[in-house]
């Protein structure tokens, strides 16, 4: 079982963009974003494997300006967009944290494991 969290519906995310949205981790709501990367979709915490902090300095700007790869705003990592693998920077060959995506009719969602839920909920 798993929680599902809508992301964006069909259309909205183009490609090459990203949408911010919020997960539970732990039992704390904490920022993800999908990307758009050449019309697959990925989905990743927003949280650098260098520093655990937000990677946009400039809401929803996660990706180089050739729209190639997820830049970390704080020392500028660069992270491969369909694999999350840092492939420059500090935290080279580690990868951030991927959320899984799935497409229900025109609905883009996560798919939260039970394991990542709030307690409460
Ligand atoms: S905090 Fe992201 S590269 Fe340092």
């Amino acid at each position: 079982m798993a929680d599902l969290i809508p992301v964006a519906v069909r259309g909205e995310i183009a490609e090459g963009h990203t949408k911010k949205f919020i997960v539970i981790r732990s039992g704390q709501e904490v920022e993800a974003f999908a990307v758009n990367f050449h019309g697959e979709f990925y989905a990743y915490v927003n949280e650098c494997r260098h520093v655990p902090m937000t990677m946009d300095w400039v809401e929803n700007q996660f990706l180089t300006e050739d729209r190639c790869f997820i830049q970390c705003a704080t020392h500028g990592a660069l992270f491969q967009p369909d694999t999350g693998v840092c492939i420059e920077g500090p935290p080279a060959g580690k990868a951030l944290h991927p959320i899984q995506l799935e497409w229900q009719g025109d609905q883009l969602v996560a798919l939260l494991p039970d394991a990542e839920r709030d307690e409460d909920s």
